[in-house]
C-alpha cells in the first residue's frame, strides 16, 4: 500500500466520519423548515386555521366556544398523534399526517386538497407557537414501532387477557364500550370532560383504525389527556395482541351506515318479553347522529355518535329495537322532548359533565377506582325518541327533521328510561312538542354493559300516528339523550330522516314455497297426462291390433 492509497484512505475514513457526524447533528437539530416555508404556512394558516385555533396558536378562534373537544392550543407543545414517546413533540411528518387526515368525529377536518407542499409549509408554521420545537434538546424522536404480526384467533384471546389485566377496562369498560367505571370522570390537562374512546366504534379513532395506528396510539399515549403510554409498560409482542383484540371489536368495514330499516314480517306474535331474540331476522340498520346545533338548546358534542335499529311486525303490531353505546345507565332524574335549557348551558357548548372535581386527572393505567372518583348520579335521565310523521308523507314532503313543524307534525316515541314505559308526544316544532295521552306506545329497556337495548312496540293501525302498511316506506329519525351529559329537550344527539320499508310477506320468503308448489303441480299433471295417453295407448292396440307405432313416451 503506497502513502497516497494510505492518505486517499484516510481522507475517506475522515470523511465518513464527518458525514456521519453532520448527519447526528442533524438528526437532533430541530427541524421547523425555512423562514420562506414558515411564511407560506402562515398565509394559509391565517385563511384555513386560525378560526378556531386562533391567530396566536392559542386554540382561541372565534369558533371555539362552539366546539368540542376543543381545537388544540398549539402553544402547549401538546398533540395527541404522533411516533415520539409519551410528553414528546410530534415530528414533522407526524404534523403533516395528521392535518392531511385530520380527527374522525370532531371539528378537525382533513385536508386532502391541499398539495404536499402546503401542508409541509402548515406543519412548519405550527411550529412557531412553541419554543420547544425550536429546541435541540427537545427534538422528537420517533419511537421503535415493530411492523405487525398476523393477528390470528389466539393473540386476540391473549389480547384480551392483557386488556383487562392492564386497566384498559378502568376507563374503555369490559367490552370497549367507553362504559368504564372511571370513564365519566376523565378530564384532559386543560380541565375539560373527555370520554374514553369507544374501542367497538374504531372509526371514530382520532388517530385511525388500522392496526398500525391502534399500536402506536396505545405505545404514545395521547399527550394531555388521560389516554397513557404503555410502551413501557408492555413489550411489544403483548401490545401488537392488545391491537388485535381491539381491532376484532369493530367492523373493520367501518360503520357500515345506511339509509334504510326493513321491516320483517313475523309468524309468531311479537312478545315484548322475548326481548331483542324477537328480532334475530331482521337486518341492522347503523344510522348516524348527530348533535343538535340548529335549534336553541344546543349540543355541541352529543355522546351517542350512531345508533342501530331492527324492525319487525305481525299481524297485530310493528316493533323496532333501538340499540346505543351509553357511558351509564341514567334511571334517575327525568328527561323530556320539552325540558327548557337555560341559555347559559348551551353557550360555550362546555356542559358540566358529571365529572366531580376529579382527582384523577393524571394518566395512572394502574390507580385504583376509588369511591370518589365514581360520577354522581346524574340529574337527567337517559331516554330515546323514535320520529314519524303523524301521516304517511303524500308526495317528497317531510315534516321539519327537529321534532316537526307547525304544517306537518310528528308522532314521537319517547322513552324516558328512568321510567317503565314508553310516552307519546306530537311535536310542531322543536318548541311545540304536546304530550299526546293515545297511549298506542308499548316498550321495554334494557341495559348491558355500556350498551341501551330499546324495544317500541304500536298496533300497526293505532287510534294516533300514520298506519304501517305492508310494502310502504315510511320515513323515520331517532333522538337520544346522555342524562351524564346533562342532555334534555333540545340537547341531544338527533339523526336526519331515513326510511323504514314494510317488507310485505308474499315477495322474497313465500317465492320458494310457491314455486315449489307450482313444480310439484306441473310434476303431477305430467304423470296424469302420461297415464291416460298410456290408457288410451293400450286401448287403442286392443282396438287395432298390431297397427300402431309405438309412441315417445312423454317427457323424454
Ligand atoms: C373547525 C375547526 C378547526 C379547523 C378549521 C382546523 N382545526 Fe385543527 N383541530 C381542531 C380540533 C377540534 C382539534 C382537536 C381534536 C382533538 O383533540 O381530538 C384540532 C387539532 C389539530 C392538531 C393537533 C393534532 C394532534 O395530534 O393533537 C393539528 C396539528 C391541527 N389541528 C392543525 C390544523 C391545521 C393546520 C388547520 C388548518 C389547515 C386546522 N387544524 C384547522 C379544529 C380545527
Ligand atoms: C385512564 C383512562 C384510560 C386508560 C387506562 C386507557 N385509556 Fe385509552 N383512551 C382514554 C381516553 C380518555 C381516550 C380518548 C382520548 C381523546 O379523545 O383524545 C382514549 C383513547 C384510546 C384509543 C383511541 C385513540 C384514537 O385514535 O382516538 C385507543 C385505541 C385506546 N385508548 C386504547 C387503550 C388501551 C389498549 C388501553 C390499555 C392498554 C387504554 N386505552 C387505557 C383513556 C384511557
Amino acid at each position: 500500500m503506497t502513502t497516497r492509497q494510505i492518505a486517499r484512505g484516510l481522507t475517506l475514513a475522515w470523511l465518513a466520519v464527518l458525514c456521519v457526524g453532520t448527519g447526528l447533528a442533524r438528526a437532533q437539530s430541530p427541524d421547523i423548515g425555512t423562514e420562506a416555508q414558515r411564511e407560506a404556512g402562515k398565509v394559509l394558516y391565517m385563511k384555513l386555521c386560525s378560526q378556531c385555533h386562533g391567530e396566536k396558536g392559542d386554540g382561541a378562534g372565534y369558533a371555539t366556544p362552539n366546539v368540542l373537544p376543543k381545537p388544540r392550543d398549539f402553544t402547549s407543545g401538546k398533540f395527541k398523534v404522533r411516533t415520539t414517546g409519551s410528553g414528546a413533540l410530534p415530528t414533522h411528518q407526524d404534523l403533516v399526517n395528521i392535518i392531511r387526515k385530520g380527527m374522525p368525529y370532531t371539528s378537525m377536518p382533513s385536508w386532502p386538497g391541499l398539495s404536499e407542499e402546503e401542508v409541509s409549509n402548515l406543519a412548519y408554521f405550527i411550529t412557531t407557537f412553541s419554543a420547544d420545537f425550536s429546541n435541540p434538546e427537545a427534538a422528537p424522536k420517533p419511537i421503535d414501532l415493530p411492523s405487525a404480526p398476523a393477528s390470528t384467533p389466539e393473540s386476540i384471546e391473549t389480547g384480551k387477557k392483557l386488556y383487562e389485566e392492564n386497566g384498559c377496562i378502568k376507563c374503555h369498560g369490559t367490552l370497549g364500550r367507553a362504559d368504564g367505571p372511571s370513564a365519566l370522570t376523565l378530564k384532559d390537562e386543560a380541565g375539560n370532560p373527555i370520554r374514553p374512546a369507544n374501542l367497538t366504534h374504531s372509526w371514530t379513532f382520532r388517530g385511525g383504525s388500522s392496526r398500525e395506528d391502534i399500536f402506536r396510539t396505545m405505545s404514545t399515549g395521547f399527550n394531555g389527556t388521560p389516554m397513557p403510554s404503555y410502551l413501557e409498560a408492555l413489550p411489544p409482542e403483548q401490545r401488537w395482541a392488545i391491537t388485535d383484540f381491539i381491532a376484532s371489536l369493530s367492523d373493520t368495514n367501518g360503520p357500515g351506515y345506511t339509509n334504510l330499516i326493513v321491516a320483517r314480517p313475523v309468524q309468531d306474535p311479537i312478545d315484548l318479553a322475548k326481548g331483542a331474540e324477537s328480532f334475530a331476522s331482521a337486518p341492522v340498520a347503523r344510522f348516524p347522529l348527530l348533535g343538535q346545533i340548529t335549534e336553541p338548546g344546543r349540543s355541541f358534542h352529543p355522546p351517542a355518535t350512531s345508533v342501530t335499529v331492527q324492525a319487525i311486525y305481525d299481524a297485530e303490531s310493528i316493533a323496532l329495537l333501538v340499540k346505543w353505546h351509553d357511558m351509564r345507565a341514567d334511571k334517575t332524574g327525568k328527561n323530556s322532548p320539552s325540558l327548557p335549557i337555560p341559555p347559559e348551558e348551551e353557550a360555550g357548548g362546555e356542559a358540566p359533565s358529571a365529572a366531580p372535581a376529579a382527582s384523577e386527572t393524571e394518566a395512572d393505567p394502574f390507580a385504583d377506582t376509588t369511591e370518589d372518583t365514581v360520577a354522581p348520579p346524574a340529574e337527567f335521565s337517559d331516554a330515546v325518541a323514535v320520529q314519524f310523521p303523524v301521516a304517511v308523507p303524500a308526495g317528497a314532503r317531510k315534516p321539519y327533521f327537529i321534532f316537526g313543524d307547525s304544517q306537518s307534525s310528528v308522532d314521537l316515541w319517547f322513552f324516558d328510561l328512568a321510567r317503565n314505559e314508553p310516552l307519546q308526544f306530537i311535536g310542531r316544532g322543536s318548541g311545540d312538542v304536546a304530550v299526546n295521552d293515545a297511549g298506542d306506545v308499548t316498550g321495554v329497556a334494557s341495559y348491558s354493559d355500556g350498551e341501551w337495548s330499546v324495544i317500541f312496540r304500536r298496533p300497526l293501525r293505532a287510534s294516533s300516528g300514520a298506519p304501517f302498511t305492508p310494502g310502504q316506506f315510511m320515513p323515520i329519525a331517532l333522538s337520544a339523550w346522555d342524562g351524564s351529559a346533562r342532555e334534555r329537550g333540545n340537547k341531544r344527539a338527533l339523526s336526519v330522516w331515513y326510511s323504514l320499508y314494510m317488507e310485505p310477506e308474499t315477495v322474497p320468503s313465500a317465492a320458494g314455497p310457491m314455486i315449489r308448489t307450482a313444480l310439484i303441480i306441473f310434476g303431477l299433471e305430467l304423470a296424469i297426462i302420461g297415464w291416460v295417453r298410456s290408457r288410451l295407448r293400450s286401448q287403442a292396440r286392443n282396438e287395432i291390433r298390431g297397427e300402431g307405432r309405438p309412441q315417445p313416451a312423454m317427457g323424454s
